[in-house]
């Protein structure tokens, strides 16, 4: 296949690449700075600016571009770009593939398109599954219009799969780096009541179910990229703990988390999903990492 990789440069775009020239596709990435090599290609999704020509014979996009979700403050400003950024990146990605499909209609295509279980705001200890309806806070509202924003390539005829992916298990990712630089010095503990369920996956995995769901060519809409024991931030702290033999027996209450982390906080550390990979299990892809043991040791090991 050929395909196009937009956020290529980050934390999964950076693992995703290599992995999809390893299969044996061509890649080629779309970056919004001046390109450097060959494979890299020229687009502006601020202004939704993309030369047409670049997507004619591309067979899959896949679709990670948006402004960083950080534990920082998040002023009206960042929350703007946390929307914009991955709204106007999919409507041009989107509205391209489109015209492409509209110019050379035999030609199959793919777009697999990021978004987050966030989509389902916090659902308690409630099993999710890919038809629950979406949350109300502003994380699931970016994720609704983010994920509404591929219809022009679905109504055109396009196969369009919405990645709700998880907390990512690698090394290199940042709230693993925060979390495990907490453990280490030994301050580690549950944050807040730790009943929320945080659904996690190995980079491994989900970078496998990219390559499974390019070629699964009956799956389309949403889907949940997330291991398939998601288990509670206090389970997940005692995991933790272990893998990096520390101890766990603190607590950080709910109040200093909101006061240190803000929205950020409520949304991604306090909030959580029992979400459950219902379509990637009934369409037959299997985890290599099935618990967060697993997902652990691998990003310790690079097993
Ligand atoms: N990692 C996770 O745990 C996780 C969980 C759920 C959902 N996701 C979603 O999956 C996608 C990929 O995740 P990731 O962890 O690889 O993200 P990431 O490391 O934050 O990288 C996102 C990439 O998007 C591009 N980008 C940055 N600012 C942008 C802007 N203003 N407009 C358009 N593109 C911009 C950059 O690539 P270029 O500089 O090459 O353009 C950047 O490397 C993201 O949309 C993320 O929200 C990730």
């Amino acid at each position: 296949m050929k395909i196009a990789v937009t956020g290529a440069s980050g934390l999964i775009g950076g693992a995703l690449v290599p992995a999809l020239r390893a299969d044996g596709h061509a890649v080629i990435r779309l970056v919004r700075r001046t390109p450097r090599t060959a494979d890299e290609h020229r687009w502006d999704p601020q202004h939704h600016r993309i030369d047409p020509s670049v997507l004619a014979d591309v067979d899959a996009v896949i679709n990670l571009a948006g402004t960083p979700i950080r534990p920082r403050p998040w002023t009206r400003a960042y929350k703007q770009s946390l929307l914009r950024s991955r709204v106007d990146s999919t409507a041009t990605i989107s509205e391209a593939l489109a015209a492409a499909a509209a110019a050379d209609p035999a030609r199959r295509r793919v777009l697999l398109s990021a978004s987050a279980v966030g989509y389902y705001g916090d659902t308690g200890d409630e099993t999710v599954i890919e038809n629950h309806p979406a949350g109300s806070d502003y994380l699931a509202q970016v994720c609704v219009q983010w994920e509404a924003a591929t219809a022009p390539a679905r109504e055109a005829g396009v196969r369009v799969a919405l990645l709700r992916t998880g907390l990512v298990i690698d090394r290199s990712a940042l709230l693993m780096q925060v979390l495990g630089l907490v453990f280490r010095l030994g301050l580690g503990g549950r944050l807040g009541s730790g009943r929320q369920y945080w659904p996690w996956i190995s980079l491994h995995d989900e970078i496998g179910a990219m390559r499974f769901l390019l070629s699964a060519d009956d799956v389309s809409g949403p889907v949940n990229l997330t291991g398939p024991a998601p288990v509670t931030n206090a389970e997940f702290t005692r995991r933790l703990g272990a893998a990096v033999s520390r101890p766990t027996f603190l607590t950080v209450p709910r109040f200093a988390i909101s006061l240190a982390l803000g929205e950020f906080g409520r949304s991604s550390v306090l909030a959580g999903q029992r979400a459950i990979p219902d379509v990637l299990q009934k369409a037959g892809f299997t985890f290599r990492h099935q618990t967060l043991d697993d997902a652990l040791h691998a990003a310790r090991t690079g097993d």
